[in-house]
């Protein structure tokens, strides 16, 4: 699945705007044709969570039902119509005049539905979707099986989740039309590329699926250089372009290309897509991450899709901040903690060199998840899908297949190694891992990572109050990670919460000052290290979460408050990171 594009062949029509909107707590919409239109309890915002639009939304995690009409412009007759979602959060139904045209499971990928079928042009035509964003024990992320259950996660909050973020409900990324000259269309296009840096030489390969084919080629073009590939039987073309002295994308140099993709028939182009992408090459060597033959170290953030009122909605002010505070503080880099985010974000990165470690939602899984095989097979779904959206990105230099899980048998390992293998099945061109919180015993899997990235909260859930003994810890757990598994190792989280405005001397727990000071000593503690290939700060910014006796209205580990202010950590981590 591509994203919609306008271009000389392709429209694309925005559906985002205020939508009309209902609860349906007692699940009774569907029995009662609100697939044909309901009279909405009120009005909301798409792209944006439904949570903090209204406080009478904030706590409701349940189903509910959009709808927006649109005008099908006349011309569209013998158009390809179809909706792009950014996604769901987190399950969808959508029907278009009443018709079912598609349903989509997982709130953090796209997903498009064709509307030809039931489309009516030159009138208004009405969109009906059901979100279905109830927490449940056997989604991925998972609800707690019950309350304070063991071993599903560690805060016990309201709502019961196993994850410590607020898990909202609604249409955070755009949904838009997009209307293709006729109804084969380029559907997927899968770029790899091989840069020999030596050679100065690359070689760009393009696999591309075409929609309802009967097309006889598909045209590829790169600048100067085109070639050419007929369109075979299962709808697939694969052609390559071979890039002399070709310019390499880099932190300080990301130069982009664009795969122009034209779709051939009866000597006419009926359909055409630009695919950007990057040369460049990221690789483990021993002890080191390496971007284009250079040691590269990852100083950044772990983060989260989190802005009030926004909720986990898409903002492209805020995409725009973050980066710019990203770069304030010295930053190269950060991971799509817990789950991918919106394709904007990715597409920032590119533009402006920034470096991407993408996350899938697997946070919080523990053993009764391990021993599904339906849950498996959801996992391994997952991750393909994520790499299928986002492995064109040069930004993103490392799949990360889960964040902590709660491993305490084989079959937990097991789980992960099979989600670290399909990772490096749908890609072999990035480093792969997953992120350990707890013991070493129990992260066998790391044997199969490429770097090993542990999260580790020394002098805060562990010897709490006392940053020089919690760093002294937190210095043996990262030479125990790398001694038992050799590899380089990525400290994906660690620091403390810090109340805005609160301060103290000396430092104590909960103070700017306190997460100022834990921050530095463990940065030092981990460069000490040459085996250690990054230090992610938890977290870039505050954030929402449940309600529990561990989080005072929010999760405060940010160097920014939610509303990106900093935090003395920011000016600390500003002062490390540029010596400005
Ligand atoms: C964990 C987890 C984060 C969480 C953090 C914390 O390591 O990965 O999602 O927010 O710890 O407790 O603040």
């Amino acid at each position: 699945m591509i994203k919609p594009q306008s271009n000389h062949l392709r429209q694309t029509q925005l559906l985002d705007g205020f939508w009309t909107f209902r609860r349906d707590a007692d699940r009774i919409g569907e029995e009662q044709n609100w697939n044909l239109g309901f009279a909405g309890e009120c009005e909301l915002a798409v792209p944006g969570s439904w949570n903090e639009q209204r406080s009478e939304l904030e706590q409701y995690f349940g189903i509910a039902w959009y709808s927006k009409s649109f005008i099908a412009h006349q011309s569209w007759q013998e158009h390809g119509v179809s909706v792009h979602f950014g996604s769901v959060q987190n399950h969808a139904k959508v029907w278009l005049n009443g018709t079912l045209v598609g349903t989509h499971e997982g709130g953090t990928l796209p997903f498009q539905c064709d509307l030809s079928a039931s489309l009516v042009p030159g009138q208004e035509n009405l969109l009906v979707v059901q979100v279905d964003a109830s927490i449940n024990p056997w989604d991925l992320p998972p609800a707690r099986i019950q309350a304070n259950a063991k071993n599903e996660g560690f805060h016990n909050s309201n709502p019961s989740v196993t994850y410590d973020f607020f898990p909202f409900g609604g249409i955070p990324r755009p949904v838009t039309l997009q209307i293709t000259p006729e109804w084969e269309r380029i559907d997927k296009i899968r770029v790899e590329t091989a840069l020999d840096r030596e050679a100065n030489h690359a070689k760009v390969s393009l696999t591309v699926s075409i929609k309802n084919s009967t097309a006889t080629s598909v045209l590829l073009r790169i600048e100067n250089d085109s070639a050419s590939a007929a369109v075979d039987a299962s709808g697939i073309a694969r052609v390559n372009i071979e890039i002399s002295s070709p310019r390499i994308w880099d932190i300080g140099s990301p130069e982009l290309y664009l795969a122009e993709v034209s779709l051939q028939k009866d000597g006419k182009t009926i359909d055409h897509y630009s695919q950007s992408f990057g040369l460049r090459t990221i690789e483990v060597v021993g002890n080191s991450l390496r971007l284009n033959g250079r040691d590269v170290f990852l100083r950044g953030y772990g983060k989260h899709e989190d802005f009030p009122v926004l909720g986990r909605g898409l903002s492209l002010p805020l995409v725009a901040r973050d980066f710019d505070l990203l770069a304030w503080t010295g930053a190269n880099s950060f991971r799509t903690s817990h789950y991918p985010y919106a394709e904007e974000w990715y597409e920032f990165a590119d533009r402006h060199g920034i470096l991407i470690i993408a996350e899938t939602p697997m946070v919080g899984l523990c053993e009764r998840l391990f021993a599904s095989e339906e849950i498996k097979g959801k996992a391994l779904k997952l991750v393909s899908d994520m790499v299928e959206r986002d492995h064109h990105h040069p930004s993103v230099i490392m799949w990360s297949v889960a964040n902590e899980p709660w491993i305490e048998s084989q079959k937990g390992t097991d789980f992960i190694t099979a989600l670290l293998a399909e990772a490096r099945s749908q890609d072999s061109s990035r480093p792969v891992t997953y992120v350990a919180h707890n013991g070493i015993e129990i992260n066998a899997a790391c044997h199969d990572c490429d770097i090993v990235s542990v999260n580790r909260y020394g002098g805060w859930y562990d010897y709490p109050g006392d940053i020089e003994t919690g760093t002294q810890y937190l210095g043996k757990v990262l030479d125990k990670f790398h001694s038992t598994f050799g590899k380089p190792i990525l400290l994906a989280e660690f620091g403390a919460d810090a109340i805005p405005g609160e301060h103290s001397l000396p430092a104590i727990m909960f103070t700017e000052e306190y997460q100022a000071d834990i921050i530095e000593a463990q940065i030092a503690a981990a460069e000490s290290r040459e085996w250690v290939i990054g230090t992610h700060v938890w977290a870039f910014s505050d954030f929402k979460t449940g309600q529990s006796i561990t989080r005072a209205v929010r999760n405060h580990k940010g160097i920014f408050t939610r509303e990106r202010l900093p935090k003395m950590a920011a000016h600390r981590i500003r002062q490390i990171w540029t010596n400005k």
